[in-house]
């Protein structure tokens, strides 16, 4: 049997994250505007409602790893005309579809969205939250660099209970690698403003595999993280796309890590996380018990959309604003990147679609086992002689169970302790899409 290392050097390779199936890159067939619309009545439930994300794509200042879709700028005076965009994109939606969807959850994501001054966050937010679910439940990214307390208190005051703080890493030289420059001291006291407003909920993204970080930094990084003890951890692995991002150029390659090294940053991190009470909920992703995404992993709930791991979601998503995702649970739409383009084709009164793909049954049952394997580490397999590609689904799994990635037990796939770190790659066995475009596209890699 390969031990762990063997197993990093062998399984490492490009993958998709999965977010979504299919991934981005592979979507073909995107649905009109008016089908895009059509789907979205056909699945909208009165009782449940739709969620919303909402894009804010601006940032002050550039983090050389960044591989989010965000525009640098110091200049706030964009940010009204950017606000009347987002409203007139969600009124559009209200008039196409004829009625005002009720609002199950809300997400702000970015970029950085309290880019937005305290006082354009709360004219958002009362717009946007007109018709909330009473089960509504509101989240936000949030770099702590560019936080008011105003903007804590406008969220507070709006429902939005859930805060997610960009950390990456603590150390002082790895922060000035990546030109983030953040004290644990700025940190800490934001996380004290928060309880005090009482936030349900506060997760810290944290980054494995940036430059200059070693054992003994990650070590120090998490204990500081410890002693603040958000009840959630995301913990991810740096994708590391120079040729794609741009901005990454920046980075000069001799202080990035071995792909053993990473791996043994993940494992020493995840160590001494699961020391300081955190329990693994599924990739990259860590908990407290008293977490709401720990419970809904131990009760069987949780599920996942473009944003990471939910506790409850419906089945329709809107993203609002440039680059943002929707899902209809028939098909998916993005929007325009192109700021401008965005803004035009909404002052026309039109949605700005630029990308999409129409589901067919394949598309939904890999969806399926894609989710239930990130989720719950487990799958059924119902009719999988159906599947496209059978048989060299077959083969590579049986590879994998020979590896001791996965335990196959009849049609039951579950994934083994020793094969966490491998989800990605028992994914992709099953990607048909992967199999019939192999080569034509670049993804960061599984590990
Ligand atoms: C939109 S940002 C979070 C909000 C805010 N902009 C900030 O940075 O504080 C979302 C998260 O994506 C993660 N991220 C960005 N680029 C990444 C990359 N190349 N590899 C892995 N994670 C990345 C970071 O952990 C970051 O906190
Ligand atoms: S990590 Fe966050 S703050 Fe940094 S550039 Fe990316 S989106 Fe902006």
């Amino acid at each position: 049997m390969l031990n762990q290392q063997e197993l990093v050097q062998k399984y490492n390779r490009p993958a998709p994250r999965y977010t979504s199936y299919p991934p981005v890159p592979f979507w073909i067939n995107p649905p009109s505007s008016t089908d895009w619309i059509s789907h979205i009545k056909k699945n909208y439930l009165d009782d449940v409602g739709v969620d919303l994300y909402v894009h804010v794509p601006f940032c002050e200042s550039l983090c050389y790893y960044c591989a989010c879709n965000r525009i640098i700028t110091k200049n706030h005076k964009n940010e009204d005309s950017f606000l009347e965009a987002l409203l007139n994109e969600w009124q559009i939606y209200k008039n196409k579809l004829g009625f005002s969807p009720k609002i199950n959850s809300l997400h702000f994501g970015g970029g950085t969205p309290t880019f937005l001054s305290p006082k354009n966050l709360e004219v958002l937010l009362k717009n946007l939250l007109i018709n909330k679910s009473p089960s509504f439940i509101g989240s936000i990214e949030i770099d702590p660099r560019t936080c008011q307390s105003e903007h804590l208190e406008v969220l507070s005051q709006n429902g939005i209970a859930r805060v997610s703080l960009g950390i990456q890493d603590f150390d002082p030289d790895v922060q000035k690698s990546i030109n983030r420059d953040q004290s644990p001291e700025m940190v800490s006291a934001l996380v004290e403003s928060l309880r005090a407003l009482n936030f349900s909920s506060l997760n810290f993204d944290l980054i494995y595999g940036l430059p200059k970080q070693s054992l003994t930094t990650i070590s120090q990084t998490i204990k500081k993280v410890a002693i603040m003890k958000p009840d959630l951890i995301a913990f991810y692995s740096y994708a590391h796309l120079p040729d794609k991002i741009k901005n990454q150029r920046l980075i000069h390659e001799i202080d990035l890590p071995s792909p053993e090294l990473k791996r043994d940053l993940y494992e020493s991190g995840k160590k001494l996380l699961l020391e300081n009470g955190y329990e693994d909920v599924g990739m990259d992703h860590f908990a407290l018990p008293s977490s709401y995404l720990y419970r809904a992993k131990v009760e069987n709930k949780l599920q996942r959309n473009f944003m990471g791991y939910v506790d409850k979601k419906s089945s329709i998503l809107i993203g609002l604003g440039p680059t943002s995702i929707s899902d209809s649970s028939m098909s998916f739409v993005q929007n325009m990147k192109d700021l401008k383009s965005y803004k035009d084709k909404i002052a026309a009164g039109e949605l700005p679609l630029e990308l999409g793909h129409s589901h067919n049954e394949d598309d939904i049952n890999i969806q399926r086992i894609i989710s239930e394997l990130m989720c719950n580490n487990q799958v059924s397999l119902l009719n999988k002689e159906s599947l496209p590609f059978w048989d060299e689904i077959k083969q590579e799994l049986s590879l994998l169970e020979k590896d001791g990635i996965i335990e196959i037990d009849d049609d039951l796939i579950t994934i083994s302790p020793r094969g966490m770190g491998f989800v990605r790659n028992v994914a992709m066995s099953f990607d048909y899409h992967l199999r019939q475009q192999i080569n034509k596209t670049k993804f960061s890699q599984s590990i």
